[in-house]
C-alpha cells in the first residue's frame, strides 16, 4: 500500500464544496463591499446581506475544508481507501512545501484583515438608525417616523438608547436578541411599551452632549394657537420659560434645571407603569442636605410597600421623555400647520374640523384617511355649499395636509399616538409638570403641597389677538381664550384638553 500524500486529504467532495462556497462568497462579498463603500444611495438590504447574512456562509465554507480533510483521513485509517496515512511532515527546503506554506499564510492574512473590516462594518451597521428603525419596519415605524422629524434626527438611536461603554453595548445586544425573537414570534406589545426599562442613564446618554449646568438664560417661546371659531382666530401666547441652570457666582440661582436637576436630588414612586400616577416623592437639597417627603393622602403607600417599591431618580427623561419620538396632539399639529400656512386659515372652521377628524380613534391608517376625507368633504358640502363648489381645490389641499399629519403622528396599526405616549413637558394636554405641581393629594407631613403658581416656571409676555398692543416686557396674568369663570391657578388644563374633540 503506497503512503498517502498530505495534499491528497483535501481531494474529497466536502472540501471541494467548502472551497467553492468560500471562494464564491468571498468574491461576492468583495463586490458588495465595494458597492456599499462607493454607492452613496445605500439600501438597507445591501448592508444586511453584506454584513450579516453572507459572512457566516464564508466561514461555513472555510470550515468545510478541514472537515472534509479529516473525514478523508478517517476513511483512510478505516482502510476504506487503497492508500495508508502518512504523518504530516513539512519540509521548507522543498519548493512545493514552501509554496504551500506561503499560500496558506497569505490566504490567512487576507481572511483575518477581511474579518476585522467586516466585524467593524457590521458593528456600525447594527448601530445605524436605519438598522434600528427600518429593519422591522411595521413595528418601529412610529418611533422611526417621529424620530426623523425631531431635533435629534441626526443622533443615532444607540446614543440615547444604549449610551457609551462596552458594558452598555454588550447589554444591548443581549436584549436585542430577545427583541428579534419577539419580533419573529409576534410577541411584541402594541404600542411598544414605555418606559424603556433599560434605557441608558442620562449621564451616559443626554449628558454626553448637553450640559445642564450651562443653561443660563430663560427661553422665549411663542406658542401658536388658533381658536375653533369660524375665523380660526389667531391666539399666540408668548412666554419666557425659566429654564436657567446654575449661574456661577450669581446671587440667586433660578430656573427649572437648577431646581429640578442640579441642586436637588428627587426620588419618586409611581403606581402605574407609565409613571403618571405619582404617590411618593423625596426631595433632598444637595447643598443644605434638607429633606422633604411628599406622600399621597388619598392613596398612601403602607410602610412595607414603601420599602418594597422601587423608587426612580428624577432626571432628564422624566421631563424630556419625548426628545426624539414626539407624538404631537391633534391640537398641536393643526396649530402648527395653520401657523406655517400649510393649512389655509381662510377656510371656515378648518381648525375645529381638522382637530375633530384627527382625534377619533381609528383601527387602520386607511380607515383614518378615508374618514378624514369623508368628514371634511361632507362638512363643507353641507355647511358651505358655495365654497365647496367654487373652492374645491383649497378643500382638497386641506384634506391632503390633514391626511399627511395623520400619517406622521398617528400609527393605528401599532396603537401609537399622543395619548399612548404622553409628553411630560408642560401641562396642557398631558399632566406633565402637574403630576406633582398643584397636585393637592401630594403632601408633606405638615400639610404642604407642591405649588402651581403660574409664574414659577414661566412668565407670559403677551397673549391673544391684540398682543401687539400690549405693553412689552411686563408679565401678564394668563387669560384663557374662552371665559371659564375661574382663576388660572384653579384650572386643571388637562381635565378639558386631554380629549381635544370634547372642546367643541
Ligand atoms: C435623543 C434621544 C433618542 C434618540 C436619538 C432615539 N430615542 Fe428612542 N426613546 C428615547 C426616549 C427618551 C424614550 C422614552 C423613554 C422612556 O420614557 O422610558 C424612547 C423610546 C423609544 C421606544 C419605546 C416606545 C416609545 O415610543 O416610547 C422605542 C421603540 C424607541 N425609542 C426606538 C428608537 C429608535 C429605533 C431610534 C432610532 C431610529 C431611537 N429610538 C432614537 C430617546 C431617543
Ligand atoms: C449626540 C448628541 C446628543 C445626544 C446624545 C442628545 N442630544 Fe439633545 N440635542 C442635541 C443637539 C445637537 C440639539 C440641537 C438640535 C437643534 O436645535 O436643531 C439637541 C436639542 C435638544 C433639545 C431641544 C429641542 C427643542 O425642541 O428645542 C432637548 C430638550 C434635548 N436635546 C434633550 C435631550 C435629551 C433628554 C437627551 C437624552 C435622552 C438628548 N437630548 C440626547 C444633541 C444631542
Ligand atoms: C423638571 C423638568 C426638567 C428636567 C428634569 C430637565 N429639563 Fe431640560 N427643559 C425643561 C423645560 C420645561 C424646558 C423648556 C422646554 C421648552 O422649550 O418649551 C427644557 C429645555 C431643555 C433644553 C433646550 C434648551 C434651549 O435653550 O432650548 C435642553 C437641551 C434640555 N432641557 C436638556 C436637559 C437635560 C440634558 C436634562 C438632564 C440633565 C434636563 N434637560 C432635565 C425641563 C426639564
Ligand atoms: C415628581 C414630581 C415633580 C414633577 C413631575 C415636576 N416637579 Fe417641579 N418640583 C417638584 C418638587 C417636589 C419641587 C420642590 C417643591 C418645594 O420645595 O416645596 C419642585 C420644584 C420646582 C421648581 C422650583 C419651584 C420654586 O418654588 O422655586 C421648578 C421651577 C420646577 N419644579 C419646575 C418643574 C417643571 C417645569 C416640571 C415639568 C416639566 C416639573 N417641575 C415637574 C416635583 C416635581
Ligand atoms: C411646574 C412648572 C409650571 C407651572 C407651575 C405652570 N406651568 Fe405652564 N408650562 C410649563 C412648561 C414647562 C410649559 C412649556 C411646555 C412646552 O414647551 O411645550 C408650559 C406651557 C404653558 C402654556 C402654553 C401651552 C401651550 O401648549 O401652548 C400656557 C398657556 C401655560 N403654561 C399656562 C400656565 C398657567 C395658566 C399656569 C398656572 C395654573 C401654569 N402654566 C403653571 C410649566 C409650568
Ligand atoms: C373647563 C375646561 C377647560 C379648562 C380647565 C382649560 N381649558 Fe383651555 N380651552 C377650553 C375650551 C372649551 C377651549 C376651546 C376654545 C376654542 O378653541 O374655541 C379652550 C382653548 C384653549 C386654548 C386655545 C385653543 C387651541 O386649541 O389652541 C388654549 C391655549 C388653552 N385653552 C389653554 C389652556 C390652559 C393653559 C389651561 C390650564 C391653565 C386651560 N386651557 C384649561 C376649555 C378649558
Amino acid at each position: 500500500m503506497k503512503p498517502q500524500r498530505f495534499s491528497a486529504y483535501f481531494h474529497n467532495f466536502l472540501t471541494y464544496i467548502g472551497v467553492a462556497l468560500s471562494l464564491f462568497v468571498f468574491c461576492l462579498e468583495t463586490l458588495l463591499y465595494l458597492a456599499d463603500t462607493f454607492i452613496s444611495h445605500k439600501t438597507l438590504y445591501l448592508g444586511l446581506i453584506t454584513y450579516l447574512i453572507l459572512p457566516p456562509f464564508l466561514f461555513l465554507g472555510l470550515a468545510f475544508i478541514p472537515i472534509g480533510a479529516l473525514w478523508k483521513r478517517r476513511q483512510i485509517l478505516k482502510g476504506k481507501s487503497s492508500s495508508r496515512p502518512r504523518p504530516i511532515h513539512i519540509d521548507l527546503s522543498r519548493s512545493t512545501h514552501r509554496n504551500a506554506v506561503f499560500i496558506f499564510l497569505i490566504g490567512t492574512s487576507i481572511l483575518i484583515i477581511a474579518t476585522i473590516i467586516g466585524l467593524y462594518k457590521s458593528y456600525h451597521y447594527m448601530d445605524s438608525p436605519e438598522f434600528c428603525g427600518k429593519m422591522c419596519h411595521s413595528v418601529m415605524n412610529p418611533e422611526f417616523t417621529t424620530y426623523q422629524r425631531s431635533p435629534h434626527a441626526h443622533v443615532k438611536c444607540v446614543e440615547c438608547h444604549i449610551g457609551s461603554g462596552a458594558e452598555s453595548y454588550a447589554k444591548s445586544k443581549f436584549t436585542g436578541s430577545y427583541q428579534l425573537y419577539s419580533l419573529m414570534t409576534h410577541k411584541y406589545e402594541k404600542p411598544i411599551p414605555t418606559p424603556v426599562k433599560n434605557l441608558g442613564a442620562a449621564n451616559k446618554t443626554c449628558e454626553q452632549c448637553h450640559w445642564p449646568q450651562y443653561f443660563f438664560s430663560s427661553k422665549e417661546k411663542v406658542f401658536q394657537h388658533f381658536l375653533g371659531d369660524e375665523l380660526n382666530t389667531y391666539w399666540p401666547i408668548k412666554m419666557l420659560i425659566k429654564i436657567g441652570g446654575e449661574q456661577t457666582g450669581a446671587p440667586q440661582q433660578t430656573g427649572i434645571h437648577w431646581h429640578m436637576n442640579i441642586n436637588n436630588d428627587l426620588q419618586y414612586i409611581a403606581r402605574d407603569e407609565k409613571r403618571q400616577d405619582i404617590v411618593w416623592i423625596k426631595l433632598t437639597n444637595k447643598t443644605t442636605g434638607e429633606v422633604k417627603e411628599f406622600m399621597s393622602k388619598a392613596n398612601p403607600l403602607a410602610p412595607e410597600e414603601l420599602k418594597k417599591a422601587q423608587s426612580h431618580t428624577f432626571d432628564c427623561i422624566d421631563c424630556h421623555n419625548r426628545p426624539s419620538h414626539r407624538f404631537p396632539t391633534p391640537t398641536v399639529s393643526i396649530n402648527e400647520a395653520l401657523s406655517m400656512s400649510r393649512l389655509d386659515t381662510k377656510l371656515p372652521y378648518i381648525k375645529r374640523e381638522a382637530v375633530k377628524a384627527l382625534s377619533q380613534e381609528y383601527s387602520t391608517t386607511d380607515d383614518a384617511l378615508r374618514t378624514i376625507r369623508k368628514q371634511l368633504t361632507e362638512f363643507y358640502q353641507k355647511e358651505y355649499p358655495d365654497l365647496s363648489r367654487n373652492e374645491n381645490a383649497k378643500i382638497e389641499r386641506a384634506i391632503q395636509e390633514i391626511q399627511d399629519i395623520l400619517r406622521n403622528t398617528q400609527f393605528p396599526e401599532m396603537k401609537a399616538r399622543w395619548n399612548s405616549h404622553p409628553d411630560n413637558i408642560g401641562h396642557m394636554e398631558n399632566q406633565g409638570c402637574f403630576r406633582c405641581h398643584g397636585n393637592d393629594d401630594l403632601m408633606t407631613p405638615d400639610g404642604k403641597t407642591i405649588g402651581r403658581n403660574c409664574s414659577t416656571c414661566h412668565e407670559i409676555l403677551s397673549q391673544g389677538p391684540d398682543s401687539e398692543n400690549e405693553s412689552p416686557g411686563q408679565a401678564k396674568e394668563f387669560k384663557h381664550p374662552v371665559d371659564l369663570g375661574m382663576e388660572p391657578e384653579e384650572m386643571d388644563c388637562m381635565s378639558c384638553h386631554s380629549d381635544p374633540k370634547s372642546l367643541y
